[in-house]
């Protein structure tokens, strides 16, 4: 994950900003950089590779200046090098930039036929042109930066200097987190309260759509409407803590507020973005011959699992084998020698699956792990990882690891269908594009928060909860289940929405409120009629889609009305909704959200 750094103070900042770099290594990164200003001009050093690679080059070019700005680097758009990395500037602007600017190249064309010559492959240097030419139009630096925040399409965090501007810094948060950190006659900002910790304990947490004026005096901090608002100035304990909640109550609220920022870093290192295309690393196997795969693992990650097959058997033509590890490590699931067997885990420590990953081994497998865990000890023994980028998550039930999980899937599904010719240029550049906004949609998702919360008083209220779904909102069903129960402890249970006739529709009455995931794909219609049935037996059906679909008379005791999109994310979409509903039911019940009874973050036992 990238990380960002800005300071205006009273004296030189390019030490004290790689010094806070440093608190923010723990997210990844592969190049770094600082630019200051020096009486009034824009300065910059930048290096590939590690920090120490960047304080040798500060200590040839020595950047002056009390206000500077600097960021570590996981690339997306564009390789890892020196010319790629950021502080991104012309003579006039300079930026730093977590996430993913989606509308970049349209922006840049226009600022080629303008005249603005860029020196990188990033979406990033694209905003450093735009304001260039708004003040070169005559529009001061804040309005430049307010024109250009505008136009800008995706989730991201900035953070601005302008020529001859000591006393300015602007700041964005559109779905990547960051934090204000106020000092005497000195103001910060960074990705989280971790890398102020050396300057200040005293944080106020930008919200989605929040844009702000830093001076050394403070920030003003104006809403998406430009609406001047007073966001809570707060005391963070980061500075014992590698990590903390940052504004949230829960590590777990946390970690869902998350995802727009995890999930974009993990979809960029498996994702060309500006090319639309899927980078695989190497595997184990002959991609042209495999025909099938295996698939094990437990809990969340299993459901991950299952989403996945779906996407196996659509894009990449595979047969799939999947089942939870403690049941497969003791079929006798014949293997044929050679074949591919894929383990899900976030810890990469979960006994089960790691005995199902030795029992593949032992049977001549070749095996490749999506972990979220890169030392972990399903990471040390497969073949090949597909590392998540979630980075720690803290609460015990999974969220950010699961949407990880689920992008990194989705990116190995297509990557497989593009080497077996099932996948044309045209079909992956679309499939890619979609992943590409998952990120601006998931913080949409979570702008809507408020709207949930009179279902969870339903939910609190209930003994028992169903959840529907067919297609991939199926597995989804089973994880909003499982997320209630883990933390609320409600009794719920997921299934495939045409089950219900064979079984479960006994349990309806007015008491059971039956949750149905059903995004409006060519699916809807099927699932429209088991809301019938529940409806016709008086359950109250708390309805999450995405188009506002007829309903045909059929009475909702509630709706969520999600961002449309592409079919291939309904999933990575619809889990936000099911993660909301479980932590505010919990909350609104008083249990203990991040460590419910019980249960253990990470069960390294049978
Ligand atoms: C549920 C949850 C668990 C884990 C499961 C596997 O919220 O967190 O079901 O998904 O214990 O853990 P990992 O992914 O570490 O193998």
């Amino acid at each position: 994950m990238c990380g960002i750094v800005g300071i205006i103070g009273t004296k030189p900042v390019a030490d004290a900003i790689v010094e806070a770099l440093r608190r923010l290594e723990y997210r990844g990164y592969d190049s770094a950089g600082v630019s200051t200003l020096e009486n009034g001009r824009l300065t910059r050093a930048r290096a590939e590779g590690k920090l120490r690679n960047l304080e040798a080059r500060l200590s040839e070019v020595q950047l002056g200046g009390h206000t500077g700005i600097g960021h570590t680097r996981w690339a997306t758009h564009g390789a890892p090098t020196e010319q790629n990395a950021h502080p991104h500037m012309t003579s006039k602007v300079a930026v730093v930039h977590n996430g993913i600017i989606e509308n970049f190249q349209e922006l840049k064309d226009d600022l080629v036929a303008y005249g603005a010559v860029f020196s990188s492959e990033t979406d990033t240097e694209i905003i450093a042109h735009l304001i260039t030419r708004y003040i070169e139009e005559g529009a001061t630096p804040i309005d430049a930066a307010r024109r250009c925040l505008k136009e800008l399409s995706g989730a991201f965090a900035l953070a601005i200097l302008i020529e001859g501007q000591e006393n300015l810094m602007i700041v964005a948060r559109q779905g990547s987190p960051l934090a204000i950190g106020y000092g005497d006659g000195e103001t910060f900002v960074g990705s989280d309260a971790i890398a102020l910790a050396p300057f200040t304990n005293t944080i106020t947490y930008l919200e989605d759509g929040d844009w702000a004026v830093l001076t050394r005096d403070g920030a003003e901090i104006r809403d998406l409407e430009d609406r001047i608002v007073n966001r809570p100035v707060q005391k963070t304990i980061a500075t014992t803590l590698l990590v903390d909640k940052g504004n949230h109550r829960h590590f777990m609220a946390k970690e869902i507020h998350e995802q727009p920022e995890v999930v974009s870093h993990t979809l960029s290192s498996f994702a060309d973005i500006a090319e639309a295309r899927i980078v695989l690393p190497d595997l184990p196997v002959d991609i042209e011959k495999l025909d099938r795969l295996t698939i094990s693992a437990c809990g969340t990650a299993y459901y991950a699992g299952l989403i996945a097959k779906y996407w196996f058997e659509t894009y990449a033509g595979l047969g799939v084998e999947i089942d939870i590890a403690s049941e497969f490590r003791y079929r006798n699931v014949p293997l044929k020698s050679g074949g591919l067997s894929l383990f899900i885990s976030q810890s990469g420590e979960t006994a089960d699956t790691l005995a199902a990953l030795r029992h593949c081994k032992a049977s001549g497998q070749k095996t490749v792990s999506v972990v979220n865990v890169p030392q972990s000890t399903m990471a040390r023994e497969s073949d090949a990882i597909l590392q998540t980028l979630a980075g720690p998550e803290i609460g015990v039930a999974s969220t950010k690891a699961f949407t990880c999980q689920l992008v990194t899937l989705a990116c190995l599904a297509i990557g497989l269908g593009v080497k077996k010719g099932l996948i044309d240029r045209d079909r992956e550049r679309e499939l890619v594009n979609a992943l590409v906004s998952v990120p601006r949609h998931m913080s949409h998702v979570l702008q809507m928060e408020d709207q949930f919360e009179d279902i969870c008083h339903i939910l609190s209220k209930a003994r028992d909860v169903l959840y529907l779904g067919r297609g991939t909102a199926f597995p989804i069903a089973l994880e909003g289940a499982l997320k209630l129960k883990e933390i609320s402890y409600i009794h719920a249970e997921g299934y495939a929405a045409g089950e219900l006739k064979h079984g479960p529709i006994a349990l309806i009455d007015e008491n059971v409120p039956i949750v149905v995931v059903a995004p409006g794909d060519e699916l809807y219609e099927k699932t429209h009629s088991n809301m019938q049935e529940v409806a016709a037996r008086g359950g109250q059906i708390i309805l999450l889609t995405d188009q506002d679909m007829e309903q045909n008379g059929l009475e909702l005791a509630a709706k969520i009305t999600l961002p449309p999109t592409h079919p291939l994310v309904h999933p990575l979409i619809f889990a936000l909704p099911v993660q909301i509903l479980a932590y505010h039911t919990a909350v609104f019940m008083g249990t203990d959200v991040d460590q419910p009874r019980n249960l253990a973050k990470s069960v390294t036992v049978e």
